[in-house]
């Protein structure tokens, strides 16, 4: 019996982890990708959220492929759609699950696609994302639980003056909970395909790569989310600043 125990737990801790079914533009909400329909659905739906591999588990190595946009993206064809947003809306993330707990930053990120079409663009080489906003700890809470507690929700606001054309948006929470040891940080990054429009004439020289720009031992990866309150505001997430001069 053991073993059967031990997959049925198994299963559901992953299912439990959270990923992005919607999402949400100036009142619209538009499917994200979800793990548990999208997948089994033939022919598989175009999604402005990247498809990710039968699984809503965690990303835990950095130099992973995977940790570009989620489980097997390298792999999967993205679908050539992207949703619409203005320079300085908003793009709502409704997850449909995130556990208080599973402490942790929220990241978010950007890169222009190569093509004007995202779907020929995967951002796993070179250099080409950007820090747009990131949520890290905040009296007395972590961004994560937060997002828990907003109705799963996080709201990742588009810069008002990065140019119009076709970006990846590479949202990510980043689960602590298990990161006092090495190799121990759970990455759950989440890609969306979208069209800027309105923008301005900022075009950001992008500079993080992932993979490449995460180490296993960087202190914001490699940290004990259990040292209390002194230690948690110090935390510095990985990814370095916000990209200097976006509105
Ligand atoms: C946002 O939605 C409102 C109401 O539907 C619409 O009038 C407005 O044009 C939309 N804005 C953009 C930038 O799409
Ligand atoms: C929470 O978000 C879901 C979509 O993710 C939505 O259907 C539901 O109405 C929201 N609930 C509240 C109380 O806002």
């Amino acid at each position: 019996m053991l073993p059967f125990v031990f997959l049925a737990i198994a299963a559901t801790g992953a299912a439990a982890h959270g990923y992005v079914p919607f999402i949400e533009i100036n009142g619209t909400v538009i499917p994200g990708w979800d793990i548990a329909k999208d997948p089994y659905t033939t022919p598989q739906p175009l999604r402005v959220v990247r498809g990710t591999k039968l699984d809503s588990g965690f990303i835990s190595d950095v130099t992973s492929t995977d940790i570009t946009c989620s489980i097997g993206n390298s792999a999967l064809p993205p679908g050539p759609i992207t949703a619409n947003v203005a320079a300085g809306g908003s793009v709502k993330m409704l997850w449909n699950t995130w556990p208080i707990g599973h402490y942790g930053p929220v990241l978010n990120y950007m890169a222009k696609c190569a093509t004007d079409d995202c779907s020929t663009f995967k951002g796993d080489t070179g250099s080409p994302w950007f820090k747009i906003q990131q949520s890290v700890y905040e009296n007395g809470e972590w961004a994560s639980d937060t997002l828990a507690k907003n109705n799963f929700t996080y709201e990742v606001r588009i810069p008002s003056n990065i140019a119009s054309g076709s970006y990846l948006l590479r949202h990510e929470n980043l689960a602590l909970h298990g990161a006092s040891n090495v190799g121990g940080a759970q990455f759950y990054p989440v890609c969306v395909q979208l069209t800027v429009t309105g923008g301005g004439s900022l075009a950001p020289s992008g500079g993080l790569s992932f993979p490449g720009s995460y180490d296993a031992e960087d202190p914001g990866i490699h940290f004990n989310p259990y040292q209390g309150e002194a230690a948690n505001q110090a935390y510095v997430p990985p990814g370095g600043d916000v990209y200097p001069g976006l509105t």
